[in-house]
């Protein structure tokens, strides 16, 4: 697989790094950077540690992105990362460094010159890929499979109860992109919540090991590991980025996958970000609204994936 990962990189998005680094079946092509998580800068500083950290510095290009949302004021989660997105790690500079030019840039000129090559895994808010989409037509027709993390399928976010973060960040984006016409795949905060767990249990494992990389992963994780016990009430770290990384390397991970129509709301004042996903249950759109229009599925929707395979294809990428 010939792989883009776009990363707002702080906390889980690393290990989400570390998972595709590892598989000798995925080629990382390139790691672009978008505002979210924390400051821009730090997130490429996050990348390139992480990508010294799985000991393949310099094989890796890493390109700043979008430092803005279109059109909303920027976030951060440093509540759910600490100051540095790292756990207040406070790592050291990587050795590589980040590429000239803009990770918009970089990211339409290789896949236009690849046309159906190149998957990407957009695990951000989606203000890369909407101004991807802006700049290049075509662009969404050329890649692959757009592999997305964000928000709910239905359910609460963990921003507001309508919404999740990489979309609650930049909802304008996320809609231009759910419009764009890419072949989609979406692993939700929902799904999170139950299959992106991995269990105190689990982690006492992986710091067991006593892998330079185990050890780096335990580093990383404690402050979103304390947040996902005291505040989600888990019994241990969640891990949206890494487990939608797993679903994309791993087909076996997948339980049940729907296909369904999925738009973003951009204007409720208190459902901003909301993705509203298609149900079967709900009545065809011409019988319950003449000023509906039914549509065809737009995104290939993740419902149950493999919890313990992924734990396991987690560990292994720490060995
Ligand atoms: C998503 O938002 C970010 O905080 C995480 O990196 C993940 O991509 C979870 O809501
Ligand atoms: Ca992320």
């Amino acid at each position: 697989m010939r792989l883009i990962i776009d990363t707002d990189t702080a906390g889980d998005d690393a290990f989400s790094l570390l998972i595709a680094l590892s598989r000798p079946e995925v080629t990382l092509e390139m790691i672009t950077i978008c505002h979210g998580n924390i400051g821009i800068d730090q997130c490429v500083e996050n990348a390139l540690y992480t990508v010294e950290a799985a000991g393949q510095s310099g094989k890796v290009p890493v390109y700043r992105g979008s430092a803005l949302p279109l059109m909303v004021k920027p976030l951060d989660a440093v509540y759910v990362f600490g100051r540095d997105g790292m756990s207040d790690a406070n790592f050291p500079k990587a050795r590589q460094r980040a590429e000239p030019g803009h990770a918009v840039d970089a990211m339409v000129d290789l896949v236009m010159r690849n046309p159906g090559e190149i998957t990407i895994l957009a695990q951000a808010p989606l203000t890369n890929l909407a101004l991807a989409v802006a700049k290049q037509p075509g662009f969404a027709k050329a890649v692959k499979h757009l592999w997305i993390m964000g928000d709910t399928d239905n359910a609460i976010g963990n921003v507001t109860s309508a919404a999740e973060f990489n979309f609650y960040c930049d909802p304008e984006a996320a809609k231009m992109v759910f419009a764009a016409g890419f072949t989609i795949s979406m692993v939700t905060w929902t799904r999170t919540m139950e299959d992106g767990l991995i269990t105190d249990e689990e982690l006492g494992t992986i710091a067991k090991m006593g892998t330079p990389i185990g050890d780096f992963f335990t580093t990383v994780n404690r402050i979103p590991a304390d947040f996902a016990r005291t505040r989600q009430r888990k019994p241990g770290s969640l891990h949206p980025d890494a487990l939608t990384c797993a679903c994309m390397v791993d087909p076996a991970m997948i339980l049940e996958a729907v296909d369904c129509v999925v738009d973003i709301e951009t204007v409720g004042t208190l459902t901003r970000g909301y993705s509203a996903v298609s149900s079967p249950i709900l009545p065809d759109a011409e019988d319950a609204d003449p000023d509906l229009v039914a549509q065809a599925p737009n995104v290939r929707m993740i419902k149950r994936a493999d919890r313990a395979l992924f734990a396991r294809i987690m560990t292994d990428a720490l060995r």
